[in-house]
């Protein structure tokens, strides 16, 4: 019988209720940042639902539609009477004010941007403690207004656009704010829902990565009892924070592959093994299968085939050699909370752009059941967790990387010598990043080698050579990113290096697309 979280944990959630747009993941983490555990609901959800989950507070998310509009999302009525805390943020205060008998006006020109918000002189609030200054910055984006608060609540603070930009009803432990409070362009927003989680909701600040090791090790050690446990590798932090927290929690009884494509980073499979081998004494299969990865990808060019080669290679790999291991019952998966709100999907409608998860991916008819420690936790809890475990920060800090590895940031068919100078180059760019102290700035910072060669000139010999192209993003989830701002000097130094150092290319560009409308990766 597999044990689940609240079978060994006395911890509260609080629900952030997802109305749309982005907001809701920020809030999450927000709350988590507090210590105490969130989870992100759709805003379908019932009173009974809710309660069936007994949260310690519920918080409304904002979202892009006007209450007005018809078949705006709504709360269930209900939950406003459930007597548990509730904080509605953006939308979510104009919702309140809707739904409880106050009043949203319409908008002229709506408010966008820093803010300038006072407090209303006379007014009590709880949620505005003594301690913030009477005005104060905050984050606006609203077309409509509050222009009447609901019977028995209390507006406290207002802003140009709106009159009502915090409502509250204490006795009723419900607030609204009109501002975002989650994003850091509101400085006093992180005072604000430390008070309504602590204060006003009564949540105790006991969600630390401490805690998820504990829960974690009961929950892994209950679900799969004295049976053998495999864990693939793949040189991202994902995979092997997981591998590290199964591995506390089940020792000897854990194995792991690696299956080393050809296709990794400089260095990255002596890392690797170095790590969880020889420091973690984690017992790892190392599968060396270069060789076979360049044979099936020879002559294919188009983008999707090579990743289904990479693929189906990878599962055909890893099955050979899990063959061994044959007592195996379970798989761990380092599955992350954004996959699956993404995978079960608000409305399911996102499209597949890239055939993303499948690579790297495990065999679908597998009959392994599935161990997953991490599939509450967002990235940056991840690596916290990873630094708590003992991970080294070259695994805990490493920047995403796509399961077909550098066969995607080879355009064109992927030979040895094309890894082999993409290779030095990329690790060029990742040195001069960590040298500049960008690493935990950006994203991802990488080099990508195209199909083309291009005519230079260097001592008195014409050459004709590859260019690299460097790509270095900010991003906070992938899903959109920029392309990061960096400096010249610095993007000087990697060129001329890339030049001097690495024998083939003669060129070095900087990709400025952000995503959209470019995608990250070039394949
Ligand atoms: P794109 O290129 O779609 O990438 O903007 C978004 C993020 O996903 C990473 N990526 C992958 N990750 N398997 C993965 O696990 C893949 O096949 C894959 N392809 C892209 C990419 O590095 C970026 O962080």
């Amino acid at each position: 019988m597999a044990t689940t979280i609240s079978e060994v944990t006395t911890r509260r959630t609080v629900l952030v209720v997802d109305f749309g747009a982005q907001y809701a993941q920020l809030i999450a983490r927000r709350v988590r940042e507090h210590k105490v555990y969130s989870e992100i609901v759709p805003h379908s959800i019932t009173a009974e639902q809710i309660a069936a989950k007994n949260p310690a507070a519920v918080i409304l998310s904002g979202g892009p539609k006007s209450v007005h509009v018809e078949g705006a999302p709504r709360l269930d009525p209900k939950v406003y009477e459930s007597g548990v805390p509730i904080l509605g943020i953006c939308y979510g205060a104009q919702l309140i004010a809707h739904q409880l008998g106050g009043e949203v006006g319409r908008g002229s020109r709506g408010e966008y941007g820093r803010a300038q918000m006072t407090r209303i002189a006379g007014s009590q609030s709880t949620l505005l403690t003594a301690e913030l200054p009477d005005v104060q910055e905050v984050w606006m984006s609203h077309f409509d207004a509050i222009s009447q608060v609901p019977a028995g609540f209390t507006a406290t603070a207002s802003t140009p656009e709106a009159p009502v930009a915090v409502l509250e009803n204490a006795d009723r432990k419900i607030w609204g704010v009109q501002y975002h409070p989650e994003v850091v362009h509101s400085p006093f927003g992180a005072q604000v829902l430390e008070n309504f989680l602590h204060n006003l909701a009564g949540c105790d600040a006991s969600w630390t990565m401490g805690s998820v090791i504990d829960e974690q090790i009961a929950v892994i050690r209950a679900q799969v009892g004295d049976k053998r446990v495999i864990c693939g590798l793949s040189g991202g932090v994902d995979s092997a924070v997981a591998a590290a927290l199964v591995h506390r929690a089940i020792g000897a009884q854990l194995t792991c592959v690696y299956v080393d494509t050809g296709l990794m980073r400089k260095g990255e499979s002596d890392q690797v093994v170095e790590t969880f081998k020889r420091n973690m004494g984690i017992e790892l299969i190392h599968v060396d299968s270069g060789a076979k990865f360049f044979d099936g990808l020879k002559g294919t060019t188009e983008p999707e085939a090579k990743r289904k080669i990479i693929g189906e290679l990878f599962v055909r790999v890893f099955e050979q050699h899990t063959g061994g291991v044959t007592d195996a019952e379970f798989l761990v998966q380092g599955t992350l909370y954004p996959d699956l709100i993404e995978s079960g999907g608000t409305d399911g409608t996102a499209s597949v752009i890239k055939s993303h998860h499948n690579v790297g991916g495990l065999p679908a008819d597998m009959t392994l059941k599935l161990v997953e420690p991490l599939r509450e936790l967002f990235k940056d809890e991840v690596r916290r967790l990873g630094s708590e475990l003992g991970l080294p920060d070259e695994i805990v800090w490493r920047q995403p990387f796509p399961g077909p590895g550098l066969g995607v940031r080879i355009i064109g068919e992927v030979t040895p010598d094309k890894v082999a100078i993409l290779q030095e180059a990329d690790a060029i760019v990742r040195e001069e990043i960590r040298l500049a102290g960008l690493e935990r700035e950006i994203w991802q910072a990488f080099a990508v080698l195209p199909d083309i060669r291009s005519v230079g000139v260097m001592g008195d010999e014409r050459t004709y050579a590859y260019p690299i192209i460097i790509r270095a993003v900010t991003s906070d989830d992938a899903m959109t990113a920029d392309w990061a701002r960096l400096p010249f000097d610095l993007l000087e130094r990697m060129s001329s290096r890339i030049i001097s150092e690495v024998d083939g290319v003669n060129r070095v560009a900087y990709d400025i697309t952000s995503k959209p409308p470019g995608t990250i990766e070039w394949e």
